[in-house]
C-alpha cells in the first residue's frame, strides 16, 4: 500500500475533524525515529505531542507492558480494582507539587482530566465559575473548548458552550502584554462580570503549550496564588503538557516557589499509552460523591503499568537533567542563527519545551506563512516539528527526552538547513 493510496482511503473513510499535519504513515518507531512503509527515516521532534517523553518503545515501558499484558487487560477498576492502580496514585501524590495529602483519581484522556478538575472545584466550592486564560488549551470536549483560548479550529461551528467561563489576557512581553495588564483585566473582570465569591477555578498551564510555548511569569503565579487565597478559589495547574521531565523538572510548577491546589496529567505520564489524572488537595478531589468521578476504561491497567516505568524511567536516567541539556543546546544552536534568519523573533522555553516564533524580517508581524515552510521544508529532510501559538507563527519542539545525541545533532543540522533555505527563499 503506497501513501498515496493511504491518503486517499483515510480522507474517504475519516472525519475530516481530525486534522494531519504529516502524510506519513507509521511503521514502525524506535526511541526519537519513525519508519514509514516504505521504509523511510524520519527523526521525530513532536513525540506524539510531548507524550512520549521517554522515547518510542522504551524497553522498560514494553517490559512493564508485556508483563501486565499476561496478567489482565482490564476489569474496570470500579467493580474490580487492582493494586498497581492504588500504587501510582500514591506515587503521584508524593511527586506533585504540594506539601499536604493528596489523593487522585485516574481517567483516560487530557481533556477528561481537566473536567474532572473543575468537577471537584465545583463539588469543593459550590461555586460555577472558572478563569482561564487567551491563548490557552484544555482540550477538545464541550469545557475543554469554553476553557480553550483560540476559536479557529477547536470551536468554529460547535455552537453555544459551558457557561460560567470567563478569560482573561495571558501575559507575553513579546506582544506587550504584562503581567500587570493581566491583573488589570483580573480585578475588571471581578468588578464587571462575576464577583470572586462565585468563582470556582482559576485554571491554567505553566507554559501554553498550543498557545505558543510561552511560561508564565513566576509574578503572575504568586498573584493568582495570593488571589485564589483571598477569595476561596481552587487554582488548577494543567501540566498535561509540560507534565514529566519535560521542562527540566518532573512538574512545571517545581519551577514556582507557590503550588496549585489540583493537577491534571495526562500525555508523558503513560509513555504512549492512553492515562490522565488529576491529582491534588484530598478535601476537594474527595467533594465529588462515589460514582461521580471516573470511567469504564480510566486508569486501564496496562497504561498504569507502562506510567510506573515511565517514571522509574524518567528517575533513572536523570531526564529532567537531560531535558536541561538538550534544551539549552537547541536554543543555542537557534540563537546562533538569528544573525542569518532575521525571522526569528524569540527563542524561549524552559528544559526541552523549546519553541522559536516568526515574524516577518522588517517588522513585528507574526509570520504564519514563514513557520509553516520550515516545518515543510524540515518534512522534506525527514524531521517531523510542530507548529503552534495564536498566531500559527511559533515552531515548538517536542524530541523525546532519550533522544541519543547523535540522533539530536542530526536534527539540529537538518533544522538549521530548513531554517536558511527557507530565510534565503524569502530575502529573494
Ligand atoms: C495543556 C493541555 N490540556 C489539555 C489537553 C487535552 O488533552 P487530550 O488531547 O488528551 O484530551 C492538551 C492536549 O494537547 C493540552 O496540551
Amino acid at each position: 500500500m503506497t501513501a498515496n493510496n493511504l491518503a486517499g482511503r483515510r480522507s474517504a473513510a475519516i472525519a475530516k475533524g481530525v486534522g494531519v499535519t504529516t502524510q506519513i504513515y507509521a511503521e514502525r518507531a524506535e526511541n526519537a525515529e519513525i519508519w514509514d512503509a516504505q521504509g523511510q527515516r524520519y527523526i521525530d521532534f513532536a513525540a506524539g505531542i510531548a507524550v512520549v517523553n521517554t522515547g518510542h518503545r522504551h524497553p522498560r515501558v514494553i517490559e512493564a507492558v508485556k508483563a501486565q499484558l499476561d496478567k489482565f487487560t482490564h476489569t474496570c477498576h470500579q467493580v474490580v480494582p487492582y493494586e498497581n492502580y492504588v500504587a501510582l496514585a500514591e506515587r503521584l501524590n508524593r511527586l506533585v507539587p504540594g506539601d499536604f495529602a493528596k489523593k487522585t483519581v485516574f481517567v483516560t484522556t487530557g481533556a477528561e482530566a481537566v473536567e474532572n478538575a473543575v468537577k471537584m472545584a465545583r463539588a469543593a466550592t459550590g461555586r460555577q465559575g472558572v478563569i482561564a486564560f487567551n491563548g490557552a488549551f484544555h482540550g477538545r470536549t464541550f469545557l475543554g473548548m469554553a476553557l480553550t483560548g483560540k476559536v479557529v479550529p477547536y470551536k468554529t461551528g460547535f455552537g453555544s458552550l459551558v457557561g460560567d467561563v470567563y478569560r482573561v489576557p495571558y501575559p507575553m512581553e513579546l506582544h506587550g502584554i504584562s503581567v500587570e495588564q493581566t491583573l488589570t483585566a483580573l480585578g475588571q473582570l471581578f468588578k464587571a462580570d462575576i464577583e470572586p465569591s462565585r468563582v470556582a477555578a482559576i485554571i491554567l498551564e505553566p507554559v501554553q503549550g498550543e498557545g505558543g510555548f510561552y511560561p508564565a511569569p513566576p509574578t503572575l503565579m504568586k498573584a493568582l496564588r495570593e488571589i485564589a487565597d483571598r477569595y476561596g478559589i481552587v487554582l488548577i495547574a494543567d501540566e498535561i503538557q509540560t507534565g514529566f521531565a519535560r521542562t527540566g523538572k518532573l512538574f512545571a510548577m517545581e519551577h514556582y516557589d507557590v503550588v496549585p491546589d489540583l493537577t491534571t496529567v495526562a500525555k508523558g505520564l503513560a509513555g504512549g499509552f492512553p492515562l490522565a489524572g488529576v491529582v491534588g488537595r484530598a478535601e476537594i478531589v474527595d467533594a465529588a460523591q462515589p460514582g461521580g468521578l471516573g470511567g469504564t476504561f480510566g486508569g486501564n491497567p496496562v497504561a498504569i503499568a507502562a506510567a510506573h516505568a515511565v517514571l522509574d524511567v524518567i528517575e533513572e536516567e536523570k531526564l529532567s537533567e537531560r531535558a536541561i541539556i538538550l534544551g539549552n543546546r537547541l536554543k543555542q544552536r537557534l540563537n546562533t542563527l538569528r544573525a542569518r534568519v532575521p525571522q526569528i523573533a524569540d527563542v524561549r522555553g524552559p528544559g526541552l519545551m523549546v519553541a522559536v516564533e516568526f515574524n516577518h524580517a522588517d517588522s513585528w508581524e507574526p509570520n504564519p506563512d514563514f513557520t509553516a515552510a520550515v516545518r515543510l521544508d524540515a518534512l522534506e529532510r525527514n524531521l517531523i516539528l510542530l507548529t503552534c501559538g495564536v498566531h500559527g507563527n511559533v515552531i515548538r519542539f517536542l524530541p523525546p527526552l532519550t533522544i541519543q545525541d547523535a540522533v539530536f545533532n542530526e536534527a539540529l543540522d537538518r533544522l538549521e538547513e530548513a531554517l536558511l533555505n527557507v530565510a534565503a527563499r524569502e530575502a529573494i
